[in-house]
């Protein structure tokens, strides 16, 4: 382990680095090792699995755009079942500890997967209640802080693991519903999933995404992160797992002093498919060669900012 990468993410759990493929673009996990050593990862979270299998939305469900990618998947995955009894033994055999991502069409639905979960061997479960491209982008629990506490709460109070949740940035409520999440019991939160965003062929009189609204990520929407988690630091102390527009390890600096805890990185994969353990190894040579380690990094911004004014 390089020992200024060292990150630790919970009261049990520190990570070997900052660094985690985002939800939905590892596969089920098991592809990146097809590519090489994941050495270097401090987590592994897998794709978002629901209760009965999806077989998601129409294509076309991917579109690259200028600086970036829309999605609408629609939360493709083999169902919990099938999912823990086939994919996740073999996940867990790779190395880094796994975050196993779980999604649902409503209450009942996330409450029956955190249940079914409890002694599945992963370290920390990711409530995705921010995914765009079902219940017609209403995202529901992501946008209404009442909602958010309501499920919050009743999730919370079911699992001995703990719970992250991913929030969506498309409310103006981000930091309502983010202490909302922690007031019910959230042990981390997950920021930011994808914003909606549509690309037309007007030739063609169509959208690119089948479904037309799709989630926007990649680097077009790095500043909107780090702008939503330097808001969110300051109203919650749990830790912050940033996601949106990761390409480099400086991408990686920024995130850590906007108040992320650790990072995932998500589009860039479509790049480098080992991009997560690459830019491991390149955070650990910034790191060296600034003589930094990454807990000086984190929240340095406002850290710095409170010595400033003397708080
Ligand atoms: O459509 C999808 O599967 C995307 C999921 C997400 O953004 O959470």
């Amino acid at each position: 382990m390089n020992p200024r990468l060292r990150t630790p993410l919970l009261e049990n759990l520190v990570l070997e680095s900052p660094l985690m493929p985002a939800s939905g673009t590892y596969g089920a996990a098991l592809e990146g090792k097809e590519f090489g050593n994941l050495k270097g990862l401090g987590a592994i979270v897998t794709k978002t699995v629901t209760p009965k299998p999806r077989d998601g939305n129409p294509p076309p469900r991917l579109a690259e755009t200028p600086c970036g990618m829309l999605n609408s998947i629609g939360l493709e995955n083999p169902g919990l079942d099938r999912y823990l009894a086939e994919v996740l033994p073999r996940a867990l055999e790779l190395g880094p500890p796994v975050i196993l991502n779980v999604g649902g069409e409503s209450l009942e639905e996330f409450e029956w997967s955190v249940e079914r979960v409890q002694e599945s061997g992963v370290v920390a479960l990711e409530i995705n209640l921010s995914c765009p491209n079902v219940q017609g982008g209403a995202l529901p629990f992501s946008t209404d802080p009442d909602a958010c506490l309501a499920i919050a709460s009743s999730l919370c109070t079911r699992s001995d693991l703990p719970l992250f949740f991913k929030l969506s940035p498309n409310t103006h409520l981000l930091t309502e519903v983010a202490q909302a999440a922690v007031a019910g019991g959230a042990k981390g939160l997950t920021l930011i999933n994808t914003l909606l965003g549509m690309a037309i062929d007007w030739r063609g009189a169509r959208p690119r995404i089948a479904k037309g609204v799709a989630g926007l990520s990649g680097p077009a929407i790095k500043p909107v992160a780090i702008r939503c988690i330097y808001q969110v630091r300051q109203v919650v102390q749990v830790p912050i797992l940033g996601v949106g527009g990761i390409q480099n390890a400086e991408d990686i600096c920024e995130f850590l002093a906007a108040g992320a805890t650790a990072v995932q990185v998500g589009t860039q994969h479509f790049r480098d498919p080992l991009a997560a353990v690459h830019l491991a190894r390149d955070l650990g040579e910034l790191c060296y060669r600034e003589d930094l380690c990454v807990e000086d990094l984190q929240n340095c911004l406002l850290r710095d900012r409170q010595s400033i004014n003397g708080n």
